[in-house]
């Protein structure tokens, strides 16, 4: 029996020890989560008449780079919630046409798969998705005419993402991608970093042009300096910058790149959730679903 308060029951890659209520494998996480998953399911649900048109032609395309197995428990709370991919089958009633799941654990994609209805059209991937990724583009590249698609790229921490993988992914016209950027945890592993040549953050970034752009900056101007450069990675293989931002924005912060901040119970950030797109359409929807937060309180931007 689960007891998360008495004994640390979350294994090494994230899972829970014990099985979900529906005897299949579940992720631990924190309350946080559900406010990532907010902003997922209202970005979904916001875009759902714009992606009716490809839904109807069979060009809907629906990508998890990190997948997860569908289910998570709040820890310390015992309280079961689903996962992104879960949540993304059917948002306001217009689904996508085909599913791509990625995720290194088997035991993550198996349980992902029992969970689906079968009708779903979905491809499972098993292994390192900065590997998999041409065996995705393969794949997609099959049909490549007029599609839409949507990446939710939501890794644990900057080692399991290299900018590479999203440079990829760049290379279809359409291509949406909410990127969950780790400045918490990029901040705590920073100094170490900076003591080799060759560090996590260059592959994250694609670039090592932040360790020159940090040096002698204040703490409070990290995160801001590190998203200026994925900001402009992101230009470099094809967003615009109206896909990226609005041209007019209230907020310094983060340059004005439209984030929204996920934090922990203490208030310390976590990560922020950043969407690239080459639509400016699409930016404006994702700065219409941030002006509110789960609780329902205004944000910054
Ligand atoms: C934050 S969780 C994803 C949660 C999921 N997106 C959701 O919404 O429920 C990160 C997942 O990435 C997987 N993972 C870690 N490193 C990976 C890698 N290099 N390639 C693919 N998956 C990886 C983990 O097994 C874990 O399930």
């Amino acid at each position: 029996m689960r007891n998360c308060k008495e004994k640390n029951c979350r294994l090494e890659n994230g899972n829970c020890l014990f099985p979900g209520s529906d005897g299949l494998l579940v992720q631990c996480v924190g309350p946080w989560v559900e406010e990532k998953y907010f902003f997922l399911e209202r970005y979904l649900e916001a875009t759902s008449e714009a992606r009716r048109k490809f839904l109807n032609l069979g060009n809907a395309v629906y990508i998890d780079l990190f997948s997860g197995p569908g289910r998570c428990i709040i820890k310390d709370e015992q309280r079961e919630i689903d996962g992104g991919c879960i949540r993304a089958l059917n948002p306001k009633g217009v689904p996508f046409n085909e599913y791509h799941f990625m995720d290194i654990e088997k035991n993550n994609i198996d349980a992902l798969i029992k969970r689906i209805d079968t009708h779903y059209n979905i491809k499972a991937y098993i292994g390192d998705s900065n590997q998999n990724i041409n065996v995705l583009i393969q794949s997609l590249s099959q049909t490549r005419y007029n599609r839409y698609h949507f990446t939710f790229i939501d890794p644990f921490g900057p080692g399991a993402l290299k900018f590479n993988t999203i440079k990829q992914l760049a290379q279809f016209k359409r291509m949406d991608m909410l990127i969950h950027f780790p400045t918490g945890a990029i901040k705590r592993n920073l100094d170490i970093w900076q003591e080799h040549e060759k560090a996590i953050l260059d592959d994250f970034l694609g670039t090592d042009r932040w360790r020159r752009a940090l040096v002698n900056q204040p703490q409070n101007r990290i995160s801001s300096i590190l998203i200026d450069i994925f900001i402009e990675q992101l230009k470099n293989i094809g967003y615009p910058d109206n896909g990226l931002k609005l041209a007019v924005t209230d907020s310094e912060e983060y340059s004005g790149v439209p984030v929204v901040s996920i934090k922990n119970t203490k208030e310390v950030e976590l990560y922020v959730l950043i969407l690239a797109s080459k639509a400016p359409l699409a930016q404006k929807i994702w700065q219409s679903v941030i002006k509110a937060s789960p609780d329902g309180q205004k944000s910054l931007f």
